[in-house]
């Protein structure tokens, strides 16, 4: 068998790891890899490179980004593009393709796949927000990222009596915030399913100053929303990809508390450094049991289908329920953070 693969959307740490696995599970069972090249774009534009189970694969597992580029192409390009799509894929005699990509990637898989495609997709994002598995790869190395900076910001905050905004990734889902503000021991944590109210924020940190202290940490996703009329926002734009542009939410919220507490605040943006870097121990695992499973499934034909990981087992669940709705955090997850807040 003739397997492609490739890398789309946002990288993350493990995406080298995936593609490590697939090459030599595929060698393992002898079959061969193709890679494309910028994701969709690549497969669209026939950008392929033939992937051995060589020194160098053998090397990748710990390195960060992908080694295939990876990039973002608009919807409308890529469904236009589909009997292109289809050429290349024969021309280069492509008996299964393994789409690496959060939900939007997955979106243009199951298109795929109900285009008469095989395809077997792998969910990947810091964010973990794909639905149907219990986590993505890259978001155990965000959390641990994002946790680290906040146990250096508390050090910091409380040599200089300060209350900190640390600003995580998260447009829709707050489970970096929640993951990292936890670990962390945040003294309050926002995120995008739970819109806040500033003056509550505030009474938190009044009652913690009032008990003694005289420092805070604040975590807030990127994608965290105030109660309408609490903070003016400015109106919504969206990107070319119909993403809604971030508004420095972090540095907003430092703002207001200054305005209503008599304490200094900084904010602090940690940004693609989330993003960056070698994988974790657990996301390279879960990043190569992927991988094998994916090949495996590929090999026996099982095709229209999505790995991921419930209850400890990697499932082959199918691409409506992976692409269907976003995983939010639960409100009873929240409510276990919101315990310890202040
Ligand atoms: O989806 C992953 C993610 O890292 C989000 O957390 C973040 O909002 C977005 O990608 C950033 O995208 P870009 O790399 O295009 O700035």
């Amino acid at each position: 068998m003739r397997i492609a693969t490739l890398t789309s959307g946002g990288d993350c740490p493990g995406l080298n790891a995936v593609i490590r696995g697939i090459v030599r599970t595929a060698a393992d069972h002898g079959s061969t890899v193709v890679g494309f090249e910028d994701g969709w774009q690549g497969l669209l534009e026939d950008r392929r490179r033939q992937l051995y189970d060589d020194a160098f694969i053998d090397r990748i597992l710990r390195r960060g980004g992908t080694i295939l580029g990876t990039g973002r192409l608009h919807p409308d390009k890529f469904k236009a593009g589909l009997e292109q799509i289809k050429a290349n894929l024969a021309d280069a005699g492509i008996d299964a393709l393994i789409p690496i990509g959060g939900e939007g990637t997955l979106k243009g898989a199951k298109w795929l796949s109900d285009n008469g495609i095989p395809v077997v997709g792998v969910p990947k994002t810091i964010d973990n927000d794909v639905n149907g598995t219990d986590y993505t790869f890259g978001f155990d190395t965000a959390v641990a990222v994002a946790t680290d900076a906040i146990d250096r910001l508390h050090t910091t905050a409380e040599s200089h009596d300060r209350v900190m905004i640390v600003e995580v990734m998260g447009r829709h889902v707050g489970w970096i915030a929640l993951h990292a503000g936890m670990a962390g021991g945040a003294h309050h944590i926002l995120i995008p399913e739970v819109p806040f109210d500033i003056e509550e924020v505030c009474k938190k940190m009044r009652r913690r100053m009032q008990l003694g202290e005289k420092y805070g940490i604040i975590v807030v996703a990127e994608g965290a929303v105030p109660k309408p009329g609490t903070i003016e926002m400015d109106a919504e734009e969206v990107d070319q990809f119909g993403h809604i542009k971030m508004q420095n939410m972090g540095a907003r919220i430092a703002k207001e508390i200054e305005k209503r507490l008599d304490v200094d605040v900084r904010s602090t943006v940690l940004g693609h450094i989330q993003r960056g870097g070698t994988p974790t121990a657990f996301d390279r695992v879960l990043a190569t049991r992927y991988a094998v499973n994916a090949t495996k499934a590929c090999l026996r034909g099982e095709f229209g289908k999505v790995t991921a990981l419930r209850s400890g087992h990697i499932e082959m669940i199918s691409f409506d329920e992976a692409v269907g709705h976003l995983k939010e955090v639960p409100m009873r997850r929240y409510q276990t953070a919101q315990a310890l807040f202040g």
